[in-house]
């Protein structure tokens, strides 16, 4: 598991869905920021995911897929992003937010990808920027939907060869 985060949310999500690989089968998680890791080796199947500012993945994690895109093809690769525009699950926002990813996925073929809510509180912001979601009118508060989170990481460790799919 590789994550990119700014202000926290997606380090969280990305250690639920870590928890939750790691309970549904017999493997061993690792869940790191990007910056930690210096490639794929020895691993099996990755998930990476990110927060979203201004409609894309944080730099940091872009930069990961692009540095590590050869070893990614090798192995499965599940994505997934964290953003305000999903506190909402509306088919418009899913696609809006899937278009986030298009950069991604022409990179890497990703065999799930997760799309999730995040958080918004003003108070982990710098000044300036915190000026400026205030003013876009962006709504503060944690919409994360943990049961969304677990249901996606079930369903990517049957994806990843971990879990047996349910018969
Ligand atoms: C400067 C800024 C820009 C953002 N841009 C977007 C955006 O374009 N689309 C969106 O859905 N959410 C946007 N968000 C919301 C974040 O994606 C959300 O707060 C997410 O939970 C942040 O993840 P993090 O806590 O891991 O950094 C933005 C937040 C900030 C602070």
């Amino acid at each position: 598991m590789a994550y990119a985060t700014k202000a926290g949310s997606t380090a969280e999500v990305a250690a639920e869905i870590g928890r939750v690989i790691g309970s549904e089968g017999d493997c061993v998680v690792d869940v790191r920021p990007v910056e930690q890791l210096e490639g794929i080796d020895g691993y099996d199947a990755v998930v990476v995911g990110s927060g979203i500012r201004a409609g894309r993945w944080l730099p940091e994690a872009m930069k990961f897929v692009e540095s590590h895109r050869k070893a990614l093809r090798r192995v499965p690769v599940a994505l997934f992003a964290v953003c305000l525009t999903m506190r909402e699950d509306t088919e418009e926002n899913r696609s809006e937010v899937a278009a986030y990813l298009d950069p991604v996925c022409e990179v890497v073929q990703p065999v799930e990808v997760g799309l999730f809510a995040g958080v918004m509180d003003y108070g982990r912001l710098p000044l300036l920027l915190r000026l400026m979601v205030k003013k876009m009118g962006a709504p503060e508060g944690d919409f994360r939907d943990w049961e969304a989170v677990r249901a996606w990481a079930s369903q990517v460790s049957v994806r990843l060869g971990v879990k047996r799919p349910a018969v």
